[in-house]
């Protein structure tokens, strides 16, 4: 069993990314900008928010952090994102996801420019991804094809099982790994809450992601011997013993699945790096393409 270090990955990314930087920098061009967006006060996407903020410093990208409160209107917010959209020194932005639930998710990602769209979810973006045109892909998904593309992992022919539909991550993983090229062509389903038998479907799996957010549901007995095992589940779970109060624990029993899978993903230290990695790419391609 090979664990995919998604740790060490990622920062191998973050230094390609951060000599681009000093290059452009070297030759006087202004540095790429990310902006994100978050609406509330929820504990975790604050967590992962500042994550991506602190790593736009790691690489020497400059960012901005904008905190609405959890009262912010659907037309507050469609102001704040024709600022950025508006604004020349921004490169590309994100709104964190979830939204409280008075704005409509859909005619906020609508409203973002899809050429600043690092996230890679307006519907511009995601039609392009799923015509196979070049385009921002999601980062998350983003981050699972790098991670099986520099580990060599072969997908052409291989059977991927993917657990959740999510727009985040289950529904562009999908499309992903069917499409042409590497890594890609290999013959997906798409499992989700009104799958049967679902046990059935992940041990004739060669490859399984889940994006389903339920600590340790992918039992050992649902995968078949070799299987690639990429979790994509961050749930905190309560824990007295972690100074912070809880811990993070994935979708996946990595204690026995590891047993049996050919790869696997750590969580924390696996997917997770990757996707504010990608962000990061996203934005410098954001830059990149401005300046064509
Ligand atoms: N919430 C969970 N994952 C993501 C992500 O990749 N982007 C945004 N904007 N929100 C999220």
């Amino acid at each position: 069993m090979q664990i995919l270090d998604g740790k060490k990955v990622s920062e191998d990314i973050k230094n390609e990314i951060a000599a681009e930087v000093q290059k452009m920098k070297a030759n006087g061009e202004k540095v790429p900008h990310l902006a994100a967006i978050i609406v509330g006060n929820d504990g975790a996407s604050l967590t992962y928010v500042s994550s991506k903020v602190k790593a736009c410093e790691r690489v020497g990208f400059e960012s901005t952090l904008i905190k609405m409160p959890s009262t912010t209107s659907e037309t507050e917010l469609l102001k704040k994102i024709k600022e950025l959209n508006e604004d020349d020194d921004i490169d590309g932005f994100i709104v964190q996801l979830p939204l409280p639930e008075q704005i409509d998710t859909q005619h906020i990602l609508m409203s973002i420019d899809p050429s600043k769209d690092v996230d890679g979810f307006h519907p511009e973006n995601f039609g392009k991804m799923a015509l196979d045109m070049s385009t921002f892909i999601p980062a998350t998904p983003f981050g699972i094809l790098e991670l099986l593309e520099r580990y060599g992992v072969e997908t052409q022919g291989k059977h991927t099982v993917v657990i959740g539909r999510s727009h985040i991550v289950g529904r562009p993983m999908s499309i992903l790994m069917g499409r042409k090229g590497f890594p890609g062509n290999s013959t997906v389903t798409l499992t989700h809450s009104f799958t049967k038998n679902i046990a059935q479907i992940t041990t004739q799996a060669d490859i399984i992601i889940t994006a389903l957010g339920v600590p340790n549901y992918l039992k050992a007995e649902m995968i078949k011997d070799d299987a690639v095992v990429i979790d994509v589940g961050i749930t905190r779970v309560a824990d007295e013993a972690d100074p912070r109060g809880y811990h993070i624990t994935g979708d996946v029993d990595f204690e026995h699945v590891s047993k049996k899978a050919s790869f696997i993903t750590p969580v924390p230290g696996g997917v997770g790096p990757m996707t504010i990695a990608m962000l990061l790419k996203n934005t410098l391609l954001a830059r990149e393409q401005k300046q064509l």
